[in-house]
């Protein structure tokens, strides 16, 4: 795993922009895997501003977000695709079409992570960009999900759930349940830039770099990715 350590949550954005344009700038066709919370969202802002000032397009790009939570509307703000449209995919020019991401509400959500699955089968991310979670989940992989596991429910830990609460209005509104992408489908990207900022991050990047490469630290078989980017402020990376 390569480590670009930087000052701080700018830089960390700007690093990352200028990763993810190398690779869309490589490929008349990009295939990029998004992720949401707080870690991409300066990553995202730099993607508007490069199409609303600098006249870029994304028109051809392909897009999977990892996850979303299961039995949100599309209309809750706390949905992972509304979080998506509002924060980039609204702002530029990419094809409604070429937006994929798990859909929370189908009727059958076993059916919906076999369809999702597929869909990554046939697919070929380019660049997957990922946040790390504080107890060192990638996507909504929780500690001790297989290295094997390909997109399927998830029950979310008390941890995860007590984390995302700060976006919702009671901890009781987070939902229970989310489809995320697995780990063997994660890892199938050519490329992957994770993000970390923040000293409540330190322990996770630690235990992802220094640790065993054990399922009970989902993000540590990013070290075993042939081209796997950590982009990381220096409260993150206070541990190491
Ligand atoms: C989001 C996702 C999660 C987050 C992680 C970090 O789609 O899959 O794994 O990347 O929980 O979240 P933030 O960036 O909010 O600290």
């Amino acid at each position: 795993m390569n480590i670009v350590k930087v000052k701080d949550y700018k830089a960390l954005s700007e690093e990352a922009f200028s990763l993810f344009k190398s690779v869309i700038s490589a490929s008349s066709a990009p295939v990029i895997g998004f992720a949401t919370g707080s870690s991409p969202v300066g990553l995202y802002e730099l993607i508007c501003y490069d199409y609303i000032k600098n006249g870029a397009s994304y028109k051809d790009m392909t897009t999977f977000n990892l996850d979303e939570y299961v039995g949100l509307d599309v209309s809750s703000d706390q949905s992972y695709i509304y979080f998506m449209k509002h924060n980039l995919f609204d702002h530029i020019d990419v094809n409604p079409k070429n937006i994929n991401i798990p859909n929370g509400i189908a009727p059958d959500i076993e059916k919906e992570c076999k369809r999702y699955s597929s869909l990554l089968a046939s697919s070929s991310i380019d660049l997957q960009i990922l946040g790390i979670g504080a107890n060192g989940h990638i996507g909504f992989n929780e500690p001790n999900t297989p290295f094997t596991s390909t997109t399927h429910k998830v029950k979310l830990t008390d941890k995860t759930i007590q984390d995302n609460s700060r976006f919702f209005d009671d901890i009781e509104q987070v939902p229970k349940y989310a489809i995320t992408m697995g780990i063997t489908e994660i890892m199938n990207a050519k490329k992957i830039i994770i993000l970390a900022n923040g000293k409540n991050k330190a322990k996770a990047v630690f235990d992802m770099v220094k640790g065993p490469v054990s399922e009970s630290c989902p993000a540590s078989i990013l070290r075993r990715h042939p081209d796997a980017v950590l982009i990381a402020d220096e409260d993150a990376c206070s541990l190491l």
